[in-house]
């Protein structure tokens, strides 16, 4: 058995489908059957339901996926860490999503930077679901993000739950509250704005824990966007604490009261990872948290 027969098995799991696994693969269909059925009859066992529709794993069938997923993460993860150990020149790469960039990540970087004058350090914009792909890959070494995504090659480490917060146009009725603040329900009937960071998904959860179910969400790309959507007095937006550094003309924040108003940021790394830069970044991470009075 080789990888190769590993990968195609979960690929024709994952996509319920020979066909579609055959176009993801980059193969025709009939050698794709063939490896699988060379596997089957390796392993002495039947791994598919033949004639399901969509295409399901036996039991042994699904017993074999999550293991092949397993083993091919780590062969991608040697290849990743030999590949860095490898090299003379130590690089240390990080993912990030942009908002991050309007928080604490800047003073991050800059104090793990002097911290570490010798050690060269990429910085590489990217989203969540990316920064997986890029960890498995030995693109990157460590991702920031905010997505509650889960992947059995990433060990994903909560930093903290940030609050949210309003923005609203300095002529809305809510914008005379900003030192009160405004709880969810009062918010379900406006044009809420959202981004990519904090997703439409996890806001709509926000509300439904509080028994509420907003009139309209609009998810866009960028902040900046449904910011200056905000300060066009279009909507109100819905953001984390540390972008309300954005200033923009007739723009307001105010507090959001519920409690559960948070949203995770997250540092994402291989689960076989073992490089000293990381512990040192977390120290670095810890000790701003201090300074900040963050818990
Ligand atoms: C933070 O704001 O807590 C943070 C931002 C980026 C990376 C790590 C932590």
């Amino acid at each position: 058995m080789e990888l190769r027969h590993l990968r195609y098995f979960v690929t024709v799991v994952a996509e319920q489908s020979f066909t579609k696994a055959a176009e993801k693969l980059f193969i025709a269909q009939p050698p794709l059957s063939r490896q699988i059925q060379d596997l089957e009859e390796e392993i002495g066992v039947q791994l598919l339901e033949r004639g399901s529709r969509p295409l399901k794993p036996t039991q042994a069938g699904q017993f074999f996926y999550q293991h092949a997923l397993k083993l091919l993460a780590s062969s991608e993860q040697a290849v990743a860490m030999t590949k860095r150990i490898g090299t003379d020149e130590t690089i240390f790469r990080m993912g990030f999503v942009g908002s991050l960039l309007f928080g604490l990540l800047p003073r991050i970087i800059y104090l793990y930077r002097k911290q570490h004058p010798h050690l060269k350090i990429e910085l590489l914009e990217m989203g969540t679901l990316e920064q997986f792909n890029a960890l498995k890959e030995g693109r990157i070494d460590v991702g920031f993000g905010r997505l509650r995504k889960s992947d059995p090659a990433i060990k994903r480490i909560l930093l903290r739950n940030e609050k949210l917060l309003v923005a609203v146009h300095s002529s809305h009725p809510l914008a005379t509250k900003s030192s009160q603040g405004v709880h969810l329900q009062e918010l379900v009937n406006e044009n809420i704005y959202v981004y990519l960071g904090t997703p439409k998904t996890d806001i709509l959860n926000l509300f439904a824990e509080y028994g509420l179910e907003p009139k309209t969400i609009i998810e866009l790309r960028e902040i900046q966007l449904a910011l200056g959507l905000v300060a066009a007095d279009e909507g109100i937006s819905i953001i984390p604490k540390s972008a309300s550094t954005i200033v923009l003309r007739d723009l307001h924040y105010l507090p959001l009261l519920n409690p559960e108003a948070v949203t995770p940021i997250f540092m994402s790394i291989r689960t076989m990872e073992d490089n000293k830069y990381i512990d040192s970044l977390l120290d670095t991470i810890q000790g701003i948290y201090k300074t900040e009075n963050i818990k």
